[in-house]
Parts: C-alpha cells; sequence; structure tokens
C-alpha cells in the first residue's frame, strides 16, 4: 500500500464531471471502491453536427446536473450528508461546461459545508485503471482520448510527468475526423472499430507512422494522407470540403482497418521507445475513450506481455468520460490532505 494512503480513513468521496459533452457524478469510498457511476452522454444531441457544440453542451450540463448527482447518491445508497468531500474536475476543458460542474459543487460545498477538491481531468484518466485493477508503480499510461493524447510516467497517486504528447490532433479526433471525411456518424472511433473488423485489420494503404524516435504523438499526416487519397480518386472536394459522392462500402472497410493498423504501429512503437528509455517500468496502462477500442487493447496487451510488462486497461465506463476517476483522484487527495482550492482555478 502506497505511504500516502491511510486505508484507516474511510472516506466518503462525490466526483462531478461537466469538462466536456458527458454530465457525470459518481461516489467512491475507500471502503468499497466504486459505489456508483452515472452519467447523461450528449452524443445524440451533438451528433448532427459531428462534434461538439459548446453553447449545446453548457446548457444540457445546465438541465442535468442535478438529476444525475442525484441518482449518484440514490444508487450509491447515500445522502448528501454523508459525503467527506466533493472532487470536481476544473480542468482542462470547455469552460462554459467545466463552470457548470463547479459552480454545483461550490454550491453544494457552501451549503453543506464540505471541503471541495479540483481535479485535473488528465490526472482522472491517468489514474482511471485503479478503478478496477492496480498497477504497479513506476508504470507508463497511454491516454488517448477526443480531445488528448499523451504519455505519462507515473510513479506515485498524483505524481506523475508528461513524457509524450501530441504535437497536433489527438487520436480519437484522428478517428472523428477520418470518420467525417467518409461520411460516417460522430463519434467515429467505434464505428471505425466496427469497419476495420469486417477486414480483419489487415493493411491496405500503409499510412504514415510519423516519427519512430520520439514519445510524442502526431495524427495529422495521417489524417491527411486519408484525405489526400480521398481528393485523388475525385471522392472529396477540397474546396467545399465536402464528398463529392458517397465513399463505399468497401473503401470505407480498407481505410478503417489500414488506419487502426497504423494507429496499432504506432502506440506500439511509443511503449518500446518508453520502455528502452525508462527500463524501470512495471506496468502499461490504456486509458481513455481509443481505449474503448477492443483490437487495440488487445495488441497492446500482446505487446506488453511479450517483453514480460503488465498490462491494465479499464472497463469501457471508465476509458470514457467519467466521474468515478474525478472521485478516485479526489479520494486519493484527500488521504494525502491536499485540500488545495486554489486549484479551482479552471485555465
Ligand atoms: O475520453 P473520451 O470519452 O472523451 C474525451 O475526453 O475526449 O473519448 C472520446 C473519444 C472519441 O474521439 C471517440 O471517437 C473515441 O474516444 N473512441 C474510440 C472508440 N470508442 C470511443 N476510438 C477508437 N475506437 C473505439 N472503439
Ligand atoms: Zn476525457
Amino acid at each position: 500500500m502506497n505511504q500516502h494512503i491511510n486505508p484507516t480513513i474511510n472516506l466518503k468521496i462525490l466526483g462531478i464531471e461537466t469538462s466536456c459533452d458527458e454530465t457525470a457524478a459518481a461516489v467512491y469510498t475507500t471502503e468499497q471502491g466504486v459505489l456508483s457511476n452515472e452519467l447523461f452522454s450528449q452524443i445524440e444531441l451533438q451528433k448532427e453536427f459531428g462534434g461538439v457544440v459548446p453553447e449545446i453542451a453548457s446548457r444540457s450540463h445546465l438541465e442535468k446536473i442535478n438529476p444525475i448527482v442525484e441518482l449518484a447518491l440514490n444508487k450509491a445508497n447515500i445522502t448528501l450528508d454523508q459525503i467527506d468531500v466533493i472532487a470536481v474536475t476544473t480542468k482542462p476543458g470547455l469552460p462554459g461546461s467545466l463552470l457548470i460542474g463547479l459552480g454545483f459543487a461550490k454550491a453544494l460545498s457552501y451549503a453543506k459545508n464540505k471541503p471541495i477538491i479540483g481535479i485535473n481531468h488528465l490526472e482522472g484518466h491517468a489514474f482511471s485503471s485503479f478503478l478496477d485493477s492496480t498497477p504497479p508503480f513506476p508504470h507508463i499510461c497511454i491516454t488517448a482520448s477526443g480531445g488528448h493524447s499523451s504519455l505519462y510516467l507515473i510513479t506515485d497517486y498524483g505524481r506523475y510527468q508528461t513524457i509524450g504528447e501530441t504535437l497536433d490532433d489527438a487520436a480519437g479526433e484522428a478517428f472523428d475526423k477520418i470518420a467525417k471525411f467518409l461520411g460516417l456518424a460522430y463519434p467515429g472511433g467505434p464505428i471505425i472499430e466496427r469497419l476495420a473488423r469486417e477486414a480483419n485489420f489487415q493493411d491496405f494503404f500503409n499510412y504514415p507512422r510519423g516519427a519512430k524516435d520520439t514519445l510524442n504523438f502526431s495524427f495529422s499526416g495521417l489524417k491527411t494522407a486519408v484525405l489526400y487519397d480521398l481528393v485523388k480518386q475525385n471522392l472529396f472536394d477540397l474546396k467545399t470540403k465536402q464528398l463529392t459522392t458517397l465513399v463505399s462500402h468497401e473503401l470505407q472497410v480498407k481505410i478503417a482497418s489500414s488506419l487502426l493498423k497504423c494507429i496499432r504501429d504506432i502506440f506500439c512503437n511509443k511503449i518500446n521507445l518508453a520502455l528502452k528509455k525508462y527500463p524501470e517500468i512495471k506496468a502499461v496502462t490504456f486509458v481513455g475513450g481509443v481505449a474503448c477500442n477492443k483490437y487495440l487493447k488487445q495488441e497492446l496487451r500482446e505487446l506488453c506481455e511479450a517483453r514480460q510488462i503488465q498490462f491494465f486497461s479499464p472497463a469501457g465506463q471508465y476509458c470514457t468520460d467519467n466521474a468515478a476517476m474525478i472521485a478516485l483522484v479526489g479520494h486519493y487527495k484527500a488521504q494525502q490532505n491536499k485540500f488545495d482550492n486554489l486549484a479551482l482555478d479552471i485555465f
């Protein structure tokens, strides 16, 4: 057990997350871990825009925050009075969305006289694999979501450093943008995985893997390569930024399959490089929305096992945005007595 964590203090944490397009609340306790993990996803609301419209996101958070927090407390069979600490995402994210969760958490904290801790959303993702497993330290974490792609070296609860990050698009963003080029719905990741499975993840187009000697990611070359292939085949008009005709299912499958193979190779290369650079690493964790991808999960697991490194990737509900990971970070920060209200600065 980590020296900062005192399991004899039984804390009950309410986590609140509204950084993007999910209104989420969860209850986490020292004794029982996650007692509830509830969310309202705006995917249906945002679908027709092919991405997240900030104004719509804020309005929806405002509508859903009360019922979601109430649901999380009810499912955990706990009252607000029994909660010891409120943990809320303060950054990074859409300011208008963050402010709804933060304002709500501050109101609860004021009304019920409960301490509040501001949580960095990315620290939430980075430690999300602790929600259903216990990775050993030190380990590296690949966080791949719609907004972020980062590599962290994690040495303890709350102790981590960024050893690689994306220089342009995030991995999830690449899936979403390429899906849009192909005339597929938002979010693109799950649809691309389904299509790629039809071709058994074969590589048809050998898309660029980017620089091999850096821990940083870059996905915009890949996105441009797909786009220019469509332009060359007169399927996409760069002036109107629209498809000129529907992309055939066969081509969608080939592109999706090649794309996943390419992203698989990029992630495997980063792991190999990180293991070389940090030989003390005992495990790899794979988190964020893109870690819902079963093919990538399996491929990364196989690579780690072949190198005798443990591999962890949380259940899907903890990969995509959720409040359980915010409550978990709030829990160890409370155990470490880090009630730092300055962290409530959202920018
Ligand atoms: O972590 P998340 O819910 O939100 C952010 O913090 O951004 O991640 C959402 C992203 C989207 O870009 C979505 O396309 C991607 O995760 N995603 C996937 C899969 N499921 C979700 N990407 C690849 N394969 C999937 N199965
Ligand atoms: Zn996220």
